[in-house]
């Protein structure tokens, strides 16, 4: 196949870069490299430099690659961020996302996977979370992300688009080659193992005393490599709709430091702070649908596993990818 894949210097978007390169596709990233990193762009993969909120790079982009499908990262994902600046969100994840689907359109391409966010549910009242729960975001990056499923849905009405909704957990872990590297860092699993590696003198845990067995709240931390085979494996099928993605395991943030502490054999000292606004107590995936339908079993289901491979990446990147743009 041949795909054209936005935010393919981020996180997410470079491991599934990666694996679609491994599997022989031929893929052209779109990205305007201002949180990603040029350095974790597959080499494989040819860089196409552009804005999404400008939107005629992404359909000149378009209608020159004639891709087979779509595969949507690019996005801003921090929720405390959004809270500050909603405008941001909704200019960049909203306004950037119809200039997609307007060359989607434009150029008759159908298929796009779009990654979408456990954060569309906001404070679920049932768990496990599964796809029909009702999708009631309590911050504006959540929002962001719903309104676009919402135009994507409605274009599959009417013009036949055929839109996949990868909603996401927490995305962690690493492959020999790319890992997580954002600036600032918000994100646990990370902020951890600066601890153990030296650059930081403890860990913020933010709140214990949540309604959870240990008092601090419980995700659902799902591999990098886990979701990048769902979006390949929703790729290959004639499948559209949302799936959760996660292991459907939860574990708090105490035993994510203690599974850290065995990793790394650091003591990973930690300071009981605040509870962060607007943090859940418990999000745990509901993924049947996604085993039932794409054939997806998550790999790395065991946060140890994760951990290492985390740990591995950050001891061979201490300050993260060099060159910062
Ligand atoms: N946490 C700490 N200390 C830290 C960092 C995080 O205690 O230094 C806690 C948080 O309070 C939270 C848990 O660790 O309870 C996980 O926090 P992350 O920031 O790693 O992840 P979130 O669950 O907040 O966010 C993730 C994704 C978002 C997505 C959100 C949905 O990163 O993109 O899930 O709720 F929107």
């Amino acid at each position: 196949m041949k795909i054209l894949l936005t935010g393919g210097s981020g996180y997410i978007g470079s491991v599934t870069t990666e694996l679609l390169c491994n599997d022989g596709h031929e893929v052209v990233v779109f990205d305007n490299l201002e949180r990603g990193h040029r350095e974790a762009v597959d080499p494989r993969a040819r860089l196409v430099v552009g804005d999404l909120r400008e939107p005629r790079p992404i359909r000149e982009t378009m209608q020159a690659v004639q891709p087979d499908a779509v595969v949507h990262f690019a996005a801003y994902a921090l929720v405390g961020e959004s809270m500050q600046n909603p405008l941001q969100y909704f200019e960049n994840n909203v306004g950037g996302g119809l200039h997609l689907l307007s060359a989607l359109l434009h150029t008759g391409v159908k298929k796009i996977i779009f990654s979408s966010t456990c954060a569309t549910y906001g404070e679920p009242a049932v768990l496990p979370m599964t796809e029909d729960l009702p999708q009631r975001p309590t911050n504006p990056y959540g929002e962001s992300k719903l309104m676009l499923e919402t135009a994507l849905r409605w274009e599959q009405q009417r013009r036949g688009i055929q839109p996949v909704f990868l909603r996401y957990f927490n995305a962690c872990g690493a492959t020999e080659k790319y890992g997580e590297d954002h600036e600032p860092e918000t994100h646990l699993i990370p902020n951890v193992l600066k601890v153990a590696l030296g650059q930081t003198p403890a860990v913020p845990v933010f709140g214990d005393d949540y309604p959870t067995p240990d008092g601090t709240c419980i995700r659902d931390y799902i591999h990098i490599v886990d979701l990048a085979r769902a979006h390949i494996l929703a790729l290959e099928q004639d499948v559209t709709g949302p799936f959760n993605l996660g292991t459907g395991t939860g574990f708090s943030v105490q035993q994510v430091i203690d599974a850290c502490r065995e990793v790394t054999g650091h003591d990973i000292p930690v300071h009981i702070s605040p509870r962060r606004p607007g943090d859940p107590p418990s999000l745990v995936a509901g993924a049947e649908k996604a085993k039932r339908v794409l054939g997806w079993a998550p790999q790395f289901a065991e946060l140890k596993t994760i951990v290492r491979h985390a740990w591995e990446w950050h001891q061979a990147h201490p300050q993260g990818y060099a060159g910062r743009e």
